[in-house]
């Protein structure tokens, strides 16, 4: 307790020193005392023992006590347990707890490494508990489900996605309150508006900073690391949220502003354009065997500098073990019955540029759904309504056959000799095996060209393709380049001509049952 109070001294005189020039200092102090509490309470299960008038002179009444009062009865019990008997009981026979208390003991690492290292967004710049994981000699209690170190997932009122946190705690962080959350908790949101930053809070989003030069690269560092008390399960997953992406359009199908991932076990393909409403699920190593980063990258390329540059990327960390993780392997993951899937940058665009990205080679996974009861036995695919003259599947086709559909992998040069073989949908394609359009039976796999079909001669018209195959998954796949293919002595032995002015793929999917 000794140590407790020394601790809580440090505080108190530097919060005085900090204050010294404020004239507010009456009303702050209680503020400071009551989050502190607060915050005591909710992390270790009881209120601060010696936050006393000992140390807080001014005469106003125990409202900390007060406030701890007030707090759900749902929590109370915790409270008055010891969190520390666990460390009494059967450890030490004299009832002394020798060293674990102090840093350096059991989990005093979860504080040093936890909370309190700046990962919040430093926007509130009273921060009285700062530095308090250097200072407080105590362990977190592990047997207390504390509220605060849970950090729920929420949802705003108009959408955005945060953590429940006791309102004090979320605004001292510098985090932002936005609609309410179960026993008096704000949902918090958390916003990185910079480049270079952490983030170790989930459903933190990832903002473009207001300014932008090019050439620039801008940087986020996801931290997952089991030791952090705001990742209280061992996270597996990130799912990224797009909620807007918008960078300069790919030349040829080659970013020249790319988005990239690194730290992560399955490979993100690198994208640039317009990516509003898209996902991606990251495969990570579990955060209980040690830390990971997995660092987010924008490189913005010289000579584009007027493109507008904007994100809000929210990143959702999944623990292991949920029943909501994506399969491996599977970069998007769809959790519906029916829904839309677009090819990274494709739009409802009229115009003749490339919008298809090169060196995309990734799996769309669908969890198969139920339908009146009934588990869906096949995935239909319809190429999506055009509204405003874009292209719903234009993937590399054959020359002389230009807005017709294709399948692979190969076929008849079209064009004069010297060769008698071209690739078709071989180097860029939709792979829905075992393809069929129910109407007449035509089966294929990997589709490509203007239209999607698996009629053998290619067709002028899309028309809804199923498969059987389950678990329901796509794959696409694109070169490195929208350029000829010619045949070389290094493996490729199939030419392709060039091509230019595809778009990718927007195709609705549909489970059925029959
Ligand atoms: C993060 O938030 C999401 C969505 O709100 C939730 O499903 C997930 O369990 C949370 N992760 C952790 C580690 O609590």
């Amino acid at each position: 307790m000794a140590k407790l109070g020394l601790f809580l001294l440090i505080v108190a005189l530097s919060n005085q020193t900090s204050l010294a020039c404020n004239d507010n200092k009456a009303e702050q102090l209680p503020g400071t005392r009551r989050e502190l509490n607060d915050y005591w309470v909710d992390s270790y299960g009881f209120p601060p023992p010696s936050l006393t008038p000992l140390y807080y002179h001014e005469a106003s009444p125990p409202e900390a006590a007060i406030s701890y009062q007030g707090r759900s009865s749902l929590n109370q019990p915790n409270h008055k347990a010891n969190p520390f008997k666990n460390y009494f009981i059967n450890k030490n026979a004299d009832g002394k707890a020798s060293g674990r208390f102090a840093l350096g003991g059991l989990r005093a690492s979860l504080i040093n490494t936890g909370l309190f290292n700046n990962r919040f967004t430093p926007a509130n710049t009273f921060r009285p508990l700062q530095g308090l994981g250097n200072k407080t000699p105590v362990a977190l209690n592990p047997n207390f489900d504390s509220l605060l170190t849970t950090f729920d997932g929420c949802t705003a009122p108009n959408g955005e996605s945060g953590i429940c946190a006791p309102g004090n705690i979320c605004s001292l962080f510098g985090g932002r309150p936005s609609g309410s959350c179960i026993l008096g908790k704000v949902c918090c949101i958390n916003v990185v508006p910079s480049c270079g930053g952490t983030a170790s809070l989930n459903n933190t989003h990832w903002q473009s900073p207001a300014v932008l030069s090019a050439p620039s690269t801008c940087t986020l560092t996801v931290k997952l690391d089991a030791t952090f008390v705001e990742q209280k399960k061992p996270i597996c997953q990130l799912r990224l949220d797009f909620i807007s992406f918008t960078t300069s359009q790919p030349t040829a199908g080659t970013c020249t502003d790319t988005f990239q991932i690194s730290g992560s076990t399955n490979t993100a393909p690198i994208i640039c354009g317009d990516n509003n409403g898209q996902h991606m699920y990251l495969d990570v190593p579990s955060s209980l065997n040690g830390p990971t980063n997995v660092r987010l990258m924008f490189n913005f390329a010289a000579g584009t500098g007027n493109s507008p540059r904007t994100w809000n990327i929210k990143i959702a960390m999944l623990p292991c073990g949920a029943n909501y993780l994506a399969p491996r392997d599977c970069l998007q993951y769809f959790t519906s019955a029916t829904g839309i899937i677009r090819s990274f940058n494709w739009r409802d665009i009229a115009g003749v540029a490339t919008r298809q990205l090169n060196n995309q080679n990734y799996n769309i996974c669908f969890r198969t759904e139920e339908i009146d009861g009934q588990i869906a036995n096949r995935i239909c695919l319809t190429p999506c309504t055009i509204t405003n003259g874009g292209d719903a599947f234009s993937i590399t086709s054959l020359p002389g056959n230009l807005a017709n559909s294709a399948v692979g992998t190969t076929g008849p040069n079209p064009l004069p000799p010297p060769v008698a073989t071209v690739a078709v949908c071989l180097y860029d394609f939709l792979l829905i095996a075992q393809g069929t359009n129910p109407i007449n039976g035509l089966v294929a796999d990997r589709f490509c060209g203007n239209q999607l079909n698996p009629i053998p001669a290619g067709a002028a018209v899309s028309v809804t393709v199923c498969t059987r195959i389950r678990p329901f998954k796509l794959t696409y796949q694109t070169d490195n380049t929208e350029g000829a293919v010619f045949a070389n002595n290094q493996g490729i032995i199939i030419p392709a001509f060039g091509d230019a002015g595809n778009v990718g793929f927007c195709l609705d999917f549909q489970q059925r049952i029959n």
